[in-house]
């Protein structure tokens, strides 16, 4: 009787302690599987808010790919473009997202990908505007979105020709800006610049000047990630899956 006893009660704990490691496993898995991306969803083609509210674009289905081959669930924070270094910095996100260029300037504070996609800057106007070269440009307000490196080209070109730049949070207002004619100008990605001036019906001209870095992923600085994300990059590359994503997004450019 006493040794049945016993017998179960030894069955018992085994199954109970079982249980609990399980449970204990599934919370860590759990806690690693969000990949947390900070990105700034005005800069269509590359990430755009749609009618819904959901963020869409190339870096999002790019994003999602490289969660997806990491066994990852990918979660977006939205905000302004020059509080995402520091988002990283501060840990609040793993990866930055946002058509960010690899400069040597954020090198210092955050560590990058191998580059995933390159462009130009261009200025622009609305669509009779006489400025046509970089030379018109003196006496005018050239709007730039805060923390990018459009800002940064403008201000060296200030140095030159002299013109008011207008840094402004998001690059959505600098549209509205041009529209209602509180800028003459706004200088921007290429890519980015394509798109409006086919949906709004602007106009604008190359900048000769410029030659940015890539654009590349995003990571604090001695994040385990960029070895492993450089990997799916590089796959993507030899598998066919960057063009597709290119060809769905950037075609017009
Ligand atoms: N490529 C430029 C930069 O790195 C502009 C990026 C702006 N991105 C954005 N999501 N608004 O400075």
């Amino acid at each position: 009787m006493k040794k049945s006893f016993l017998f179960i009660t030894i069955i018992f704990t085994l199954i109970i302690m079982a249980a609990c490691s399980n449970a204990n496993n599934q919370g860590a898995n759990k806690q690693q599987k969000v990949l947390t991306m900070g990105t700034s969803a005005d800069f269509a083609p590359f990430e755009s808010t749609d009618p819904s509210g959901k963020i869409i674009g190339f870096d999002v289905d790019l994003a999602n790919y490289i969660a997806k081959q990491l066994g990852d669930k990918l979660e977006i924070k939205d905000m302004k473009f020059d509080g995402l270094v520091g988002a990283l910095q501060t840990k609040r996100v793993d990866v930055v997202l946002a058509g960010m260029s690899a400069t040597e300037k954020r090198k210092k504070n955050v560590d990058f990908s191998t580059p995933y996609n390159r462009s130009g800057e261009m200025f622009l106007t609305l669509k009779d505007s006489k400025i046509k070269t970089i030379d018109d440009l003196k006496g005018t307000a050239v709007g730039v979105q805060l923390g990018t490196i459009q800002e940064e080209g403008a201000k060296k070109l200030q140095e030159k020709i002299n013109f008011d730049v207008k840094p402004l949070d998001n690059s959505t207002t600098l549209i509205q800006e041009l529209l209602s004619k509180r800028i003459q100008v706004a200088y921007m990605d290429k890519s980015v610049a394509t798109g409006y001036i086919q949906k709004q019906g602007l106009a604008g001209f190359d900048d000769p000047t410029s030659s940015s870095p890539g654009m590349a992923v995003a990571f604090p600085k001695g994040s385990k990630l960029v070895n492993d994300v450089n990997k799916v990059l590089k796959q993507m590359e030899q598998n066919g899956k960057m063009k597709e994503l290119k060809d769905k997004w950037l075609k017009n450019q």
